[in-house]
């Protein structure tokens, strides 16, 4: 069993600033990460090298290409208008670029930002607080914006609407309501469920944008953008290699080319090429399709050990010692775009490519509806 494992985000936070040189809300709550196969100080050396090639300006930032064009108006228009952009929501998997998007609006509208999370609001004061702090115009954004108290929403709704709070000062008989103005502010959250996000907080959103996984083509600008960033040599052949195997995932891509890059230095002449991407991703344990042992393991629980036949959720993540939510949010989205995973109403059934992929014949044909009728599968069934 892998343990679910946590880490602090961003990692330079106790000296009050994020590496982006982001100043932040000085608030210490630890932000719930889960991750891929590596350990926290991995992690934390990925999130300062991530800093460094984090792209500033709507101009750099590849792919997405609506968002972008969203965004381009909106906060255009904001500055004709000279007032601050309407509030944004930015949703999607892991590593897609929501955190990027918060810094760029705030650099694009020449703004300071604030950056808490979800989990760091604990009470309605803690948000209280950073309200009253901001300047006009300021960005707050809010990772995993799904994981906030009730409390904490319902000062939010008044303060996204009206720029206003009401704040409850004393206890008791003698307690009374002060309300209190705001300057003129932007919130930008970014979640990885937008289904956990409540109707009334997402409502009070202008502009809602998902994020979808990028297209090979945009994985490697990425790669090759990363790489002259990061000083490496590397060709079109080893960029294009690194993205076919990063998931559709820029945050992978950008760690497989720094394995890669160890590889090469180590092994190989310096130079990243076809080959030598290759062979540096599979001395990591990255497939040709980029999945790593993990997706593996989930591929075989479905082919091998249910033999192609419905899995719950819950299962599938008991039997990879993960948690659902995990298995959801991290590794799925990949998985089910590259038909190797499919969702039917009984649960998760291995895709065609999942088959393909681990070299084995589907024992019940590759029709999703040959289980329609059969019950899911459980551990104990
Ligand atoms: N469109 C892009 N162009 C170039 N680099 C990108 C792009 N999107 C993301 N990146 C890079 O990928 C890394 C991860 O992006 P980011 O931290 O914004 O993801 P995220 O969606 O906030 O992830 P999480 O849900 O884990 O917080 C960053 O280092 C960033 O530089
Ligand atoms: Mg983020």
């Amino acid at each position: 069993m892998s343990p679910r494992r946590e880490i602090l985000a961003p990692p330079s936070a106790p000296d009050g600033g994020d590496p982006d040189g982001v100043p932040s809300t000085g608030e210490p709550g630890p932000i719930a990460r889960e991750e891929r196969e590596v350990d926290v100080a991995m992690l934390e050396r990925d999130a300062a090298v991530e800093a460094g090639i984090r792209p500033r300006r709507l101009g750099e930032f590849v792919g997405q290409g609506a968002v972008r064009d969203h965004l381009e108006i909106v906060l255009e228009a904001a500055r004709m208008r000279g007032q601050p952009v309407d509030h944004l929501l930015f949703a999607g998997p892991p590593g897609l670029g929501k955190t990027t998007l918060a810094g760029i609006v705030a650099a694009e509208m020449g703004a300071g930002i604030r950056v808490t999370s979800g989990p760091a609001l604990g009470r309605g004061g803690d948000v209280a607080a950073l309200l009253t702090e901001l300047q006009p115009g300021d960005v707050l954004f809010i990772d995993e914006i799904h994981r906030l108290g009730r409390a904490v929403e319902e000062i939010l709704y008044p303060a996204m609407e009206d720029f206003q709070i009401d704040i409850v000062i004393g206890k008791g008989p003698t307690a009374r309501s002060v309300r209190l103005e705001l300057p003129p502010f932007t919130l930008v959250g970014a979640t990885t469920r937008t289904g956990l996000v409540t109707g009334p907080l997402r409502d009070r959103f202008g502009i809602v944008e998902s994020l979808e996984l990028y297209g090979t083509d945009e994985l490697e600008l990425i790669v090759r953008r990363s790489a002259r960033l990061l000083g490496v040599a590397c060709d079109d052949g080893g960029a294009k290699e690194i993205a076919r195997r990063s998931r559709g995932t820029p945050r992978l891509a950008i760690r497989l080319l720094r394995r890669v890059r160890d590889y090469v230095e180590v092994r190989g002449s310096g130079t990243i090429t076809r080959t030598t991407a290759r062979e540096g991703c599979e001395a990591f344990g990255i497939d040709s399709l980029g999945l790593d042992r993990l997706d593996r393991r989930l591929l075989d629980v479905l082919c091998v050990r249910f033999a192609g036949r419905p899995v719950g959720l819950t299962t599938l993540a008991v039997s990879v010692g993960e948690e659902p939510e995990t298995v959801e949010d991290v590794y799925e989205p990949y998985l089910l775009q590259a038909g190797l995973v499919m969702r039917t109403p009984r649960g998760r059934v291995p895709g065609p490519a999942a088959w393909a992929h681990l070299g084995i014949e589907d024992p019940g044909g590759t029709d999703p509806d040959a289980w329609a009728g059969a019950p899911a599968a459980t551990l104990f069934g």
